[in-house]
């Protein structure tokens, strides 16, 4: 009898009431699935490879989205906010993408790709377009060893033929050091836009057409999959994707791989983006996966 209630009390302690908090923060009702769903949740924040108690590494996966694309908005906002430089807002906001793909692939999500440099943001004032070009090589080069101990593979699609010479070396290095990795993908998207993307897709098929390669019956979704740049992803299509600072616009990004992504809209500025933001984010995802179920 004795043994009974101590195990009630225990499972009251244990599971009921850091859910509650949980569920408070996040302002999700507490059902018993979401009790479940959150103590998932809030165990698996710790070691990526010490599994906690009963939750498997396959059980984490399938909860989790496999693919998570995010448009990072409101750097320059958030340094207007501040009163600091744009350059700033632009540091903070590499130093979270760095920061929160790490946590993502911890949480078992597989890749992460961010729309950092899309081919229409060249028109934006000179030094600061020179300042991400300088940002983004920094970034990949101070990076690497991280991304190998991590085991992170990392690939940067987008129109790479005239970018900054440095930078594309930069490209080159950190893709050949991390080429060998497989469970963790993170996708950087620079001078990339979805209908560009579509298009060399288009040129390509075409030119195998003419050459004979292929006819044009064979042309169909599979193909076309193949010859977008995300086809250096096992699961190029995003299940989840991100844009923060409260535009609710693809603006360009993911065109035929968001065809059945979930879209969420967090009224955050990027830099401002942390974790009770995304475990929200992640948490509205299963709840929209489970309400329309699975999806390739
Ligand atoms: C970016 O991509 C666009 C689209 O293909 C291309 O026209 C442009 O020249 C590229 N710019 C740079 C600097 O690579
Ligand atoms: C990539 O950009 C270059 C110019 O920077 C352009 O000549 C080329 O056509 C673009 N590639 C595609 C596939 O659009």
């Amino acid at each position: 009898m004795l043994s009974l209630l101590s195990i009630g009390l225990t499972f009251l302690g244990l599971i009921i009431i850091p859910c509650l908090f949980i569920s408070r923060r996040l302002s999700v009702p507490l059902s018993f699935t979401n009790i479940c769903r959150l103590n998932k949740i809030a165990s698996s924040q710790g070691n990526d490879e010490e599994e906690s108690g009963t939750i498997g590494k396959k059980e984490k996966q399938e909860r989790m989205p496999k693919h998570v694309a995010i448009i990072l908005d409101g750097n320059r906002r958030w340094a207007k906010k501040q009163g600091r430089e744009t350059a700033e807002g632009h540091e903070a906001g590499a130093r979270r993408v760095v920061e929160l793909a790490k946590e993502f692939f911890n949480l078992g999500i597989n890749i992460v790709s961010l729309f950092a440099f899309s081919t229409e943001n060249w028109g934006r004032p000179e030094d600061e377009v020179n300042y991400l070009m300088s940002m983004f090589e920094k970034f990949l080069k101070s990076e690497i060893p991280s991304f190998q101990s991590l085991k992170i593979k990392i690939s940067i699609i987008g129109n790479r033929t005239s970018l900054p010479e440095s930078l594309l070396g930069a490209i080159l290095e950190a893709e050949e050091a991390t080429k060998g990795y497989e469970e963790r993908h993170l996708i950087l998207a620079i001078n990339y836009s979805g209908r560009y993307d579509i298009l060399q897709a288009c040129k390509n098929i075409a030119e195998k057409a003419k050459n004979e390669l292929i006819q044009v019956e064979d042309i169909d979704e599979k193909l076309i999959d193949k010859e977008l740049m995300t086809s250096c992803s096992e699961f190029p299509n995003p299940d989840l994707l991100i844009r923060t600072s409260g535009e609710q616009r693809i603006s360009n990004f993911f065109l035929w791989q968001s065809a059945y992504t979930e879209l969420y809209f967090p009224n955050v500025l990027w830099p401002d983006f942390v974790k009770a933001d995304y475990l929200q984010a992640l948490t509205w995802y299963q709840q929209r996966d489970r309400r329309f179920g699975r999806r390739v």
